[in-house]
């Protein structure tokens, strides 16, 4: 029987290859796919979820599980340890899905080219001109806080798309945490005439208006970095 890791393994690879006009009712199988993943259908181990293992000297805050990685799709596991986060994040014109299979978290996300922040942007150029070219290359972004909630292993699979929820900060809630997460395309790829698809932290600059901040891109923090576990899930066939 197939396991259920593959299912949503090859209906991810159909959502994110198939004709665009079936791109939502694909994504819909997916993410009902998605909601009802467990730990137990990774083969989750267990030392992942002891104090024991978070604090041995040097661990590092987040593990990652890389689980399958084409052109196309990436998805894996994240780790995060008691009390850690992963940074402030975007995910340059890519889909994403995120299903907590272990512990909870605490998502903030916010969204790009919103009426808001498009409106917020037209004003500081002063005029119905369209801000220059150059402006969208600055290190600068307007974003809108569009969510913060609390998921856990029961909730829905959350969904983050090229403007809707792209940049996000996960927290670790009352314990370790893990999460299944499904990228498309890959970081790495190439946006077309605008070079790889790199993933790029920020920071809260301020806050302009109820909701809408300025986000600063800033190095990857001192206090985040990853170390890798291999997946010992059931065996994947294409
Ligand atoms: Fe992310």
């Amino acid at each position: 029987m197939t396991s259920q890791i593959n299912t949503i393994l090859k209906q991810a690879i159909t959502t994110f290859t198939c004709k665009p006009d079936l791109f939502y009712s694909n994504l819909g199988l997916l993410m009902s796919l998605l909601d009802k993943l467990t730990a137990e259908d990774v083969n989750f181990h267990p030392q992942f979820r002891t104090e024991r293992l978070w604090t041995q000297p040097g661990k590092a805050p987040v593990t990652c599980i890389d689980i399958y990685e084409d052109h196309n799709v990436t998805m894996g596991i994240s780790i995060i340890k008691p009390g850690g986060q992963l940074p402030l994040h975007n995910h340059p014109e890519m889909h994403g899905l995120i299903k907590v299979i272990a512990g909870k978290v605490k998502i903030t996300s916010y969204s790009l080219n919103t009426e808001k922040t498009l409106e917020v942007d037209r004003r500081s150029f002063r005029g119905d001109f369209a801000p220059p070219a150059h402006y969208t290359h600055k290190r600068i972004l307007t974003a809108e806080l569009c969510s913060s909630e609390i998921v856990d292993v029961n909730s829905k699979t959350c969904l983050l798309e090229p403007n809707n929820k792209n940049l996000h900060e996960i927290h670790s809630v009352d314990g370790p945490a893990a999460f299944l997460d499904i990228l498309a395309p890959p970081y790495g790829s190439l946006i077309p005439g605008n070079g790889p698809r790199l993933c790029s932290y920020y920071s809260v600059l301020s806050q302009v208006s109820p909701k809408i901040f300025k986000l600063q891109e800033i190095k990857s923090p001192s206090w985040y970095w990853t170390d890798a576990f291999p997946y010992t899930g059931p065996q994947l066939v294409l």
